[in-house]
């Protein structure tokens, strides 16, 4: 019998998750070199001039967005799908989230909407490239740049992404970057901003430096919530307790069970949270300057998987990004017409999935901005994440292609 296939993994092996706990119990947390030597590295591994880390990539939002110094009310092109602390920034700094729809085909802003939206004096766009896919970066970046809007780049889901053999991160005014759990360069947290900018790269490390001190028991929970996940997704365990258990749950009809990484929440904030204004850690830049070097060997075995699995498969049906371009698939999509469904025949070959765990940002009355988006809502709803890492075995593959061939059309 072949063990179930988990919907995702951690990066880092178990072995050395266990030995980077260890050492965050003891390591200083503050050494300004190994920060500045993972910094550097970073920028020229993208090709920017400088990176600024911060703890979470919506610190490195808002503090760009705090150097813009807007009129309050401005408006902030916002995709409609991503972590709701990024909208809590926007809402919080006092301005006006406008939602674009995706394209179904990009999972980014769709092209003509974006022309339209322009059209109304924003001031700042949120370009966010989804599940390591590179859209037509070019035209949207024209739209933009027409209408002289600030492009701050989120390309947490798609590092090492390209358009025209140009890195995506290089492309905006800032670009920044989550080095979140499950993310393909995982620093158990960590935000980084990138600019070439002068004016703007001191005022960056300006409120860099006026972060509170970093707290350990922060960064050892941290590391602490990533190894329970790298455990319970590790193959043994995850046949042995996890998938029972994800299963089990299902019949119950949890509906958090069914996203990624579970549900989060919706509602807003009264204040921005205290956590979110500490330092970035020369621990978790000792794991930077360990992991970077790995990331481009990963993305190619996570890249020739997906081709694999899409060629023998045959589905069509999901976003795949500007065809010719240099995708790195940080998750692997395909569009489903009913999910619980579809998770029952992929189950059947013991093929774990899930929806995605960001949130509609359009589904939530108490924001501003609501409006209907709908393929973002057909995202939301139907687009599954099928298994999508470099640890996958060929084996794997074979099934997952399979089960992927053999969804009922209903499905
Ligand atoms: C598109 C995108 N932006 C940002 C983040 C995370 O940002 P932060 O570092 O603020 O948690 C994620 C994490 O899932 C993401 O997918």
């Amino acid at each position: 019998m072949a063990l179930p296939i988990s919907r995702g993994r951690i990066s880092h092996t178990v072995r050395s998750e266990a030995g980077w706990l260890m050492r965050a119990l003891v390591a200083p947390l503050e050494n300004e070199t190994i920060i500045r030597r993972a910094e550097q590295k970073f920028a020229a591994h993208i090709g920017r001039t400088e990176c600024i880390t911060f703890p979470f990539a919506r610190t490195a939002i808002w503090a760009t967005i705090q150097e813009l110094n807007l009129p309050p009310g401005s408006r902030v092109i916002m995709p409609p799908i991503t972590i709701k602390p990024i909208l809590d920034v926007i809402v919080h700094l006092g301005h006006e989230p406008v939602f674009v729809d995706i394209d179904p085909t990009t999972a980014c802003f769709d092209e003509r909407e974006l022309a339209e939206v322009v059209k109304t004096r924003p001031a700042v766009a949120v370009l966010t490239y989804l599940f390591g896919l590179v859209p037509n970066v070019d035209r949207l970046v024209r739209i933009l740049r027409e209408h002289d809007v600030f492009i701050i780049e989120d390309f947490s889901q798609c590092l090492n992404g390209e358009f025209n053999g140009r890195k995506i991160g290089t492309f905006g005014d800032v670009a920044v970057y989550s080095a979140s759990s499950v993310k393909t360069f995982d620093t158990f947290g960590g935000g980084y901003a990138l600019a070439n900018d002068a004016r703007l790269i001191a005022g960056l490390r300006r409120r860099q430096n006026e972060l509170r001190r970093a707290r350990r028991t922060d960064l050892l929970k941290s590391i602490t919530r990533n190894f329970v996940r790298n455990l319970a997704s590790s193959r043994m365990l995850f046949a042995l307790v996890t998938y029972p258990t994800l299963r089990m749950a299902t019949k119950f009809s949890k509906k958090a069970v069914g996203r990624f990484t579970g549900a989060r929440s919706t509602e807003p904030l009264a204040n921005l949270p205290d956590a979110w204004f500490r330092r970035y850690t020369s621990v978790q830049a000792q794991v930077a300057l360990s992991e970077l070097p790995r990331v481009t060997a990963r993305d190619a075995l996570r890249r020739s998987a997906i081709d694999h699995v899409v060629a023998s498969s045959g589905v069509t049906d999901r976003p795949f990004g500007e065809p010719g371009q240099h995708h790195v698939y940080w998750q692997f999509i395909v569009y489903v017409r009913d999910f619980p469904r579809a998770r029952e025949a992929l189950a059947a070959h013991g093929v774990d999935c899930a929806t995605t765990s960001l949130v509609l940002l359009t589904d939530l009355p108490r924001y501003p901005g609501q409006r209907a988006t709908p393929w973002a809502r057909r995202l939301y709803d139907l687009g599954v994440y099928l298994p999508c890492y470099h640890q996958l075995r060929k084996s794997e593959l074979e099934r997952m292609a399979v089960a992927i061939r053999e969804l009922a059309p209903s499905s």
